[in-house]
Parts: structure tokens; sequence; C-alpha cells
């Protein structure tokens, strides 16, 4: 019974989709022994197409979320040396984040548990694919892969507001009573994945869900999209959409104000 209910406590939106039938791949699996992590972590041998679905997707996106896209994202882009010709490694990429902002990468197999998830995050260690979406899956994948986690994640966690407040996220859900899961959830959906953030009185985009998305990137700064200041309180009550284009996001207007404000929530719902 106990068992059960801890089940269901991590049940994320994507599980509860799986259950109507959704792709396998996006059903989170529980990891059952140690994954390599910085050093441990091997090159694969990437064949030829897989190669060119980088190069394809990577001078598309980048094209794409010029002018777009926050300055602290390209900052990272520079950092982490992402070229076109080369899938990035793993290892190289957590030694960039270890010397920035005392991150480090973790090879996961695929969508994990929420409870592996966090724990990785709790440890300030990112929990990264590195196999490649098919190439019919270019424009749209349900499940991660590494251009995902590599190009939409990675560079945001050298900012080290950003990465602060990943880590305290990854301590909160840990923390978390089965009622504050459905608020972490709606909150990392809105930030990490969705997020916006307001530059010269422009909206950028900093959400991993976005970059990593050709429709969304268009789609996200777009009139059809209503745009609310950022505010947790609004957050956690606000539903959302897994599998269409997002018609409503939230702006922040710093990462200093995006790891201050969190910390004051989780201080005041005792996450922490
Ligand atoms: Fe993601």
């Amino acid at each position: 019974m106990e068992s059960q209910h801890d089940e269901k406590k991590f049940q994320s939106a994507y599980e509860k989709a799986a259950e109507n039938g959704i792709d396998p791949r996006c059903i989170p699996q529980k990891l059952t022994q140690d994954v390599p992590e910085g050093d441990l972590i091997t090159y694969p041998n990437y064949s030829e197409t897989e190669i060119s679905i980088w190069m394809t997707l990577y001078i598309r996106q980048m094209e794409l979320l010029k002018g777009r896209v926050c300055d602290e994202y390209l900052e990272g882009v520079k950092l982490m040396n992402f070229s076109s010709s080369q899938i990035p490694s793993l290892r190289e990429l957590s030694n960039v984040l270890s010397s920035t902002s005392n991150w480090t990468v973790a090879r996961v197999p695929g969508l994990i548990h929420e409870e592996n998830f966090f724990s990785f995050l709790r440890r300030r260690v990112f929990p990264s694919t590195d196999y490649i979406r098919e190439p019919h899956e270019i424009d749209y994948t349900p499940a991660p892969d590494l251009f995902h986690d590599i190009f939409g994640h990675m560079p945001l966690l050298t900012n080290s507001n950003f990465a602060n407040f990943y880590q305290l996220f990854g301590e909160a859900a840990l923390n978390a009573r089965e009622e504050q899961h459905i608020f972490l959830e709606k909150l990392h959906w809105f930030t990490v994945e969705f997020g916006l953030i307001k530059k010269n009185n422009q909206n950028r985009i900093y959400g991993a869900g976005i970059i990593s998305s050709k429709n969304e990137v268009e789609h996200s700064l777009s009139d059809k999209v209503e745009v609310i200041p950022f505010d947790i309180e609004r957050i956690i009550h606000q539903e959302y959409e897994v599998w269409h284009l997002q018609p409503l996001l939230f702006v922040i207007e710093s990462f200093e104000q995006l790891e201050t404000s969190f910390k004051e929530w989780v201080s005041k719902e005792n996450l922490i």
C-alpha cells in the first residue's frame, strides 16, 4: 500500500498521458543502477545520419533563435562551444558546467522517474540522454533526446542564478508532500520548459521546451500567446496542455527574480 502511494506521488503528466496509450518512450523509467557521470561518460559512435540530424537541427534552431532567445542562453552556447558538424560530448559539457556553475552531467537511458530526476538536480547533476531523434522526428518528438537535453537545457545551466534555482527545485521536489507535487510540476513547465524573460521591454525565450522546438520558437513570441508576468501563486493553479502549442506563458524579469521568488515560496511552503 505504501509503495503504491509513493508511485502516485511521483506520477507526472507524461505518466498520466502514457496510461492513455501515449508513446512508450514517454513513460519514465526508474533507474535500478548507477549511471555514468562526468569523466566516466564515453562518447558514442554516432552514424553519419545521426550527425546530419544534429547539424540540421542545430543550424535551423540557431537561426530561428536569433533575436528571440535570451542573452544568458547565448552566453552558455558560447561556453559550451557547440558546433554544427559535431554532436557534443556529454563528458566535455560536464567539464564546462563544472567550471562555470558547479554542475555536472550524468548520462541517462531516456525519460527517468521523477524521483531519480530530482535526486540528480539536488546534487547539481543534469541527467541527459545521448541519442538523437529519428529523421522523421526532426520537427517534433514526444520523447527526450540529446537535442532537447543538450541544446535546450544545458546552456542556461551556466547561469548561476538559474543553476541555483534548479538545484533548489530538485531539493524542494524531493521534500514535497503529495498535494505540492502538481504545483512543482506546473512551475517546472512554466519556467524550465516554457519560460520567457523580459529584456529591454521585449520578451525573450529561456525555456528548453521552446528552444528545442521549431514550432514553439515561432509560436511563443507571436500574438497568439497570452503572456503573463511571473507569479508563482498563479502558476501553481494554471492548467497546461502537454501535447499542443502553448497558449499562455509567464515572463520573468530576471533570473535573480526566478531564484529569489522561488526561494521565498519554498520556504513559505516548508519545502526546504
Ligand atoms: Fe526538458
